[in-house]
Parts: structure tokens; C-alpha cells; sequence
């Protein structure tokens, strides 16, 4: 009883905390058919996502995309002799561990430590296991002639939204943490690859524009780290992410910059913090927590 108070309160206070709590059941990657493939996952109700819950003859189809093959920041098939990962591990340079904790491996495969998800195998995803990404939620206030522009009485919160050119859908400008690569360069990479499309800049502009990030990056806010519910995720692959807010309070270094897309990125643009965005996996939650912790409108 006193945790059910507990959690009601949270639910009230902090509603994006309470998601997290409760760990809400994964729906981006249920149902439907796989991307880019003509398989469909298999369709189940929430209570038998659990792997604890009992389903009699769950027996998905399995899906290993052939783009990815042999690709060198690709695992090998899992039943490559050759292939003999340390699960949960530091595997060399492949970071194999969870930052949910340790998932359970059965019949030599990895398990989604979320739970089931329709369909068998790696889809499109290079490993087995957790893949792992890190996403800039880069944010300034929204000013017209000088003036903080308010909604509800709060400030309006701008971030650095990124338009994919796989999907079409906006999102954060993150990406894959390459191997042996930390969190905090892959951060400021595709930041500046994505938004300020430094792969086709000038050495010069490159230089001015590596700069200011490396100091602009230096502090950040953690907004999230774990598991996301990302329409790639398989029972045996998923996707994980570092959030990381950097905000330009006074608006003078990032938020003044001219953004640029580039790489994976086919749009780019400072969007309106608000409760009606419709983004990428699970990218809204971390935006709305951000807002949150900033005390901005949302
Ligand atoms: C994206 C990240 C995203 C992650 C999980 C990566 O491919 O670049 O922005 O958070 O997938 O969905």
C-alpha cells in the first residue's frame, strides 16, 4: 500500500521519472513488419513480453538482414564457428555489456532484457546483444528581439532536432558508439557530422567548429542511460543509449551557430520543446525530462 502511495505521488510530481520507474512495456518494436523486410513479427499482448510470463509455443520467425553481413563493425552469424563473444563483457574493443545489467544468454543467444519482441535473430542491428548509441540533446531558449519566448508561463525550450534519412522521422543528432570509442566523442562526432556537417566544411571551419564543441560539450547533464525501445530491437538484439543535455543558457556559443546537415542527416533545425513532438524511438522522453529538469514549458 505504501508503495502503491509512493508511486502515485511520483506519477503526479514527475511524471517522466515515473516512466522510468515503471519501466513501461516496449511497443516500438512489436508488431508489424520488420524494416526493410518482408518478415512480420510475431503479435502478443503486453503480459507476455516478460520472459518471466508463461507463453506456450512463442516460436517467432527469425530475421538476419544480409546488408550487414561481413561488414566490418558487424558481428559474424551466430552460429559462425569462429565467433566466440564474452556476453557481458568488455570483449576486446566490443563493449558486450548492458547498461540495464547482466542479460541472460539461452541457447547461445543473447536475450532482450525487456523482453520478447515477435521476432528472432539480429534484423538489421551489427551486434548481437547490446548496440550501443549516444545521443547530444543540444538545447538553447527560444528568443524573438531579446525576449524569452513563453508558453503556459514557462520558457520554451529549442533543441537540435536532426530529420533521418532512413525514416524519414525527426530525431536527436546520436549514433553508434564506435568500438573503443567513449561516450563523449561519439557525442561531439555526430553532433558535428550530423548538425554542423563537418565531413564536407573546410579544414578551417572544421577546426573553428571542433573547438567550441569540445569546450560547449564539456558539461553535461545525463539525462538518461539504458535500454531503448527502437523498431530494430530483436529478441536477441536491442538498442541502447547515453542522453546527454548541453544547454546553451545565454544562447552565445552552439545556439548561435548555423546549422548544416549532414551524414545520416537529411534536415536540421532548433524545433520547440513540446508535448506534441513526435520523434524517433524513444527520443521525446529524454527531451521531456530535459525540459523538465530545465523547468521549461512542455
Ligand atoms: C540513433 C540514436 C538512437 C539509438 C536508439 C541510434 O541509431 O542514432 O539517436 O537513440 O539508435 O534508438
Amino acid at each position: 500500500m505504501i508503495i502503491y502511495l509512493f508511486e502515485i505521488i511520483i506519477l503526479c510530481l514527475y511524471p517522466s521519472d515515473y516512466m522510468i520507474l515503471r519501466r513501461m512495456v516496449h511497443t516500438k518494436c512489436r508488431g508489424g513488419r520488420y524494416l526493410f523486410s518482408d518478415v512480420e513479427r510475431l503479435v502478443f499482448s503486453d503480459n507476455q513480453v516478460p520472459w518471466s510470463a508463461k507463453f506456450v509455443g512463442y516460436n517467432p520467425p527469425e530475421y538476419n538482414s544480409k546488408a550487414i553481413l561481413n561488414k566490418p563493425w558487424a558481428d559474424p552469424a551466430i552460429d559462425d564457428p569462429s565467433f566466440k563473444p564474452k556476453w557481458n563483457e568488455l570483449d576486446g574493443d566490443v563493449n558486450r555489456k548492458s547498461h540495464t545489467g547482466s542479460y541472460s544468454i539461452s541457447d547461445g543467444r543473447p536475450l532482450n532484457p525487456e523482453g520478447r519482441t515477435g521476432i528472432r535473430g539480429r534484423g538489421v542491428l551489427g551486434k548481437w546483444g547490446p548496440n550501443h548509441a549516444a545521443d547530444p540533446i543540444v538545447t538553447r531558449w527560444k528568443v524573438e528581439d531579446g525576449v524569452k519566448q513563453l508558453k503556459n508561463s514557462k520558457p520554451i525550450l529549442q533543441f537540435c532536432a536532426i530529420q533521418r534519412r532512413d525514416c524519414g522521422q525527426w530525431a536527436l543528432p546520436g549514433g553508434m558508439v564506435d568500438p573503443n570509442e567513449q561516450v563523449s566523442q561519439t557525442l561531439r562526432r555526430e553532433f558535428l557530422e550530423e548538425a554542423l556537417n563537418s565531413l564536407e566544411a573546410s579544414k578551417d571551419q572544421s577546426k573553428k567548429d571542433e573547438d567550441m564543441i569540445k569546450r560547449f560539450f564539456q558539461n553535461g547533464v545525463v539525462i538518461y542511460k539504458g535500454y531503448v525501445d527502437d523498431p530494430r530491437n530483436t529478441d536477441n538484439a536491442w538498442m541502447e543509449t547515453v542522453a546527454i543535455n548541453f544547454h546553451d543558457e545565454d544562447g552565445k556559443s552552439v545556439g548561435k551557430f548555423d546549422l548544416k546537415a549532414g551524414d545520416d542527416a537529411q534536415g536540421v533545425q532548433w524545433m520547440d520543446v513540446d508535448r506534441n513532438l513526435d520523434l524517433y524511438a524513444s527520443h521525446s522522453n529524454f527531451i521531456q525530462t530535459a525540459a523538465e529538469k530545465l523547468n521549461a514549458h512542455w
